[in-house]
């Protein structure tokens, strides 16, 4: 079967072991299903059961609103990011402008925004008067093209009547009860803003020793101030006491003060754009050990260090977006319309999370899909002779619409941490306080995958979706708890729809936060004591495999669990009789809160076009239900490992996903997709780094 043969693992192939590649096998080929551009180049994609999502399954009970259609690109100025597709390369299936969802209508929106408030005062005549449309774009413009700088300023001395115009508007800024708490310290000693150099590089360095290896990098390529290149520096302080002690709005917000002094900034640096003059807020200082070397009196808070001064240019977008180090949010991410949550722009339609994710996800690039294939026969190598990660390059190139495609570092491990209801069962000798104990562990670096993301340069971020215990606030962990724990499936379902729902959205918002924060690569990683045994009920529904064939020794358990375990999984499956046609449904019957997050983080990282490593069988489960949710979610997966549980083998095959990795590693936490990375990463460096038969004159065969 040789056209069998460039498919390395025919989707719905039964457990087992997956093939491997024959030397004359015709590695880097494709498969088109009925011309259509495959999910992943090294399978034939079988789609799932096609995705006809029941309205409920995406819908919160009580809002019965349709799906949230793919929300419209928006003219305007580009550098205003409003949706997610801004956030990346542009779709090249863009959406009809003229979306009906989506009135554009100036007049439509003015009907809808004058919906009839009760008490409002009768109005008399006229409004007062709006900017005229030039003075309005004035405004609009400063806003926009203020920069943050960094790079390029000169030494010419600032004008005494310039610097002047640009303190009067910093002191004209709104304040806490007009309390003005703001002074300005204008330096321009060399000495001084050489002891304030010194302060700021000890913080840097600090600061750079805290970075994950494939952060520190990028940074170190960044310049983080200006105090030696600018003429003028200006020490932004906030005066906590005064105006005394009945300081309007300020007595149950102490915090008003300094809030009231950044505006004072803002107000600054818009002045200073007007006037040509860049400035750069600088804020790698100890605050105290500032203040004692200024000599500055002891109740001042220090809001702002500015270097001031002229500039070559200024750039149309932050530095650090130029340089790879973050992304803008689009503005659709964070406006919410009357309650946090349900987001909509002002005239449009409130859009479901979950919805508009699954909407955004498209399939691979076929243009950049054959530029890769191309390069790949170009490159000086036999062609295939880097077997399984040529396609890995492929699918890279095929997902960012670019060919080389970007290195895929920084990247960031999402471990989501849950606890299980199930565990009363008696399916793992481990307690149940071993997942907090555990997320304790990775925030304070000593597990397993804290050693591994230090060796891969990838930065750790622990969610806890589910964790049954109060967890303290710790830098890294980001509490998104759905609930403390799920429920015993084997005694109804794990979590309600809705809750499926909410864990699957702290999947999407972690992946956006990650990507906006500029990372490359998102991997997947789990804590959840019991959790085998969702991932078990999981993988046996979507794979239709047995219980028994399915369900593994987890951390390790005696024949006597395993039984015990197996039957736990069936009786669960008995009780609720999943319906693959539901994922929602499905997960929550039986799921955890992590498989969920893992669901969310996969849908999210497809929709920026960003590849996820998977991990292991907790992984394997969440990316069944993800596939039945949007079935060209694969575009962006990859699978890390094949771990020594049998459902993942199952998981993986039905999935038609061949792990880089297969080293009988059973833990979890993210490790076998953190061995992963550094596959993943070499492929693409070799697309943009290795010769190609004509640039470096070698003869091909
Ligand atoms: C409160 C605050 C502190 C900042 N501190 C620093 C800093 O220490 N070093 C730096 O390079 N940029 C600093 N910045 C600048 C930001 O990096 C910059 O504003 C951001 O990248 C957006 O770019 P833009 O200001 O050009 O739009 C700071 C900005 C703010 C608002």
């Amino acid at each position: 079967m040789p056209e069998a043969q460039a498919r390395f693992v025919a989707a719905d192939a039964p457990a087992g072991p997956l093939p491997q590649p024959h030397a004359d096998q015709p590695l880097g080929q494709f498969v088109p299903v009925e011309g259509s551009v495959p999910t992943t180049p090294h399978l034939a994609p079988a789609p799932a059961q096609a995705l006809t999502l029941p309205p409920e399954a995406l819908e919160a009970p009580e809002a019965a609103e349709p799906v949230a259609a793919v929300p419209t690109p928006r003219e305007g100025d580009p550098e205003l990011v409003q949706h997610a597709e801004d956030l990346d390369t542009r779709a090249a299936d863009q959406e009809d402008p003229q979306d009906p969802q989506n009135p554009q209508d100036p007049q439509d929106q003015e009907e809808m925004s004058t919906a009839p408030v009760e008490d409002v005062r009768q109005s008399t005549g006229p409004a007062a008067p709006a900017y005229d449309d030039a003075e309005r774009e004035a405004v609009l413009k400063v806003m926009r093209e203020r920069r943050d700088i960094r790079n390029g300023f000169r030494s010419d001395p600032i004008p005494h009547e310039v610097l002047l115009r640009v303190l009067e508007a910093a002191h004209t800024a709104p304040s806490v009860g007009h309390s003005q708490p703001w002074d300005f310290v204008v330096i321009r000693s060399a000495e001084t803003r050489g002891s304030m150099h010194e302060l700021a590089m000890r913080q840097r360095d600090a600061y750079a020793k805290s970075l994950p290896k494939g952060r520190a990098k990028q940074f170190k390529e960044l310049k983080i101030e200006a105090i030696l290149d600018t003429p003028v520096n200006i020490v932004v302080t906030a005066d906590p006491t005064r105006g005394g002690r009945h300081t309007l709005g300020r007595h149950t917000q102490p915090q008003m003060a300094p809030y009231s002094a950044a505006l004072a900034v803002e107000n600054l640096w818009l002045a200073a754009r007007a006037e040509g003059l860049g400035v750069g807020w600088v804020s790698f200082f100890d605050e105290r050990e500032m203040v004692r070397a200024l000599g500055l009196p002891e109740h001042l808070e220090v809001i702002a260090y500015l270097c001031v001064g002229y500039v070559d240019e200024f750039p149309d977008e932050p530095e650090l977006m130029q340089a790879g180090w973050s992304k803008r949010r689009p503005l659709s991410w964070v406006v919410h319309e009357e309650t946090y949550g349900r987001r909509a722009l002002p005239g449009e339609e409130p859009h479901d999370l979950l919805g508009e994710t699954v909407a955004q996800i498209r399939p691979l690039d076929a243009k950049a899909l054959g530029e890769a294939w191309e390069r790949q026969k170009r490159m000086t190598k036999p062609a295939g002779a880097l077997g399984m990660l040529e396609i890995i390059s492929a699918q890279l190139s095929g997902l960012s619409r670019q060919c080389p495609p970007p290195i895929p570092e920084p990247a960031a491990v999402a471990i989501f941490a849950g606890d299980h209801g199930v565990h009363a069962q008696g399916v793992t000798p481990w307690p149940q306080e071993v997942t907090a104990q555990m997320v304790a562990n990775f925030l304070g670096g000593g597990a397993v995958c804290n050693a591994f993301a230090a060796q891969v340069g990838a930065e750790v971020c622990v969610v806890d979706v589910g964790v049954a215990a109060d967890l303290p606030a710790t830098p890294g962990l980001l509490p998104r708890k759905v609930r403390a724990g799920t429920s015993d499936m084997t005694t109804g379902s794990a979590m309600t729809r809705e809750e499926a729902k909410q864990a699957i959205e702290v999947g999407i918002e972690t992946a956006r936060d990650l990507v906006a924060a500029g990372n490359k690569a998102l991997l997947t990683g789990e804590m959840g004591i019991a959790n085998t045994t969702a991932s078990a009920a999981l993988i046996s529904v979507f794979t239709d495999a047995d219980p028994a064939e399915v369900t593994g020794r987890g951390t390790g358990i005696n024949d006597e669990t395993l039984a015990r375990k197996t039957e736990v999984v069936r009786r669960a499956l008995e009780l609720h009789q999943p319906d693959p046609a539901d994922p929602i449904g499905v997960l929550a019957a039986i799921g955890g809160f992590e498989h969920a997050a893992i669901v969310g983080l996969l849908l999210g990282g497809a929709s920026l076009r960003t590849p996820v490593i998977l991990d292991g069988v907790s992984a394997g489960a969440a990316a069944l239900v993800a596939r039945a949710i949007a079935p060209e979610v694969l575009a962006a997966c990859i699978a890390g490992h094949r771990s020594a549980e049998p459902g993942h083998v199952a998981a993986l095959n039905k999935l038609g996903l061949r792990p880089l990795v297969d080293l009988d590693l059973r833990l979890g936490e993210g490790t076998g997709a953190l061995l992963a990375l550094p596959l993943v990463q070499s492929t693409a460096r070799a697309m943009h780094e290795v010769a190609t038969f004509d640039s470096a004159g070698v003869t091909e065969k």
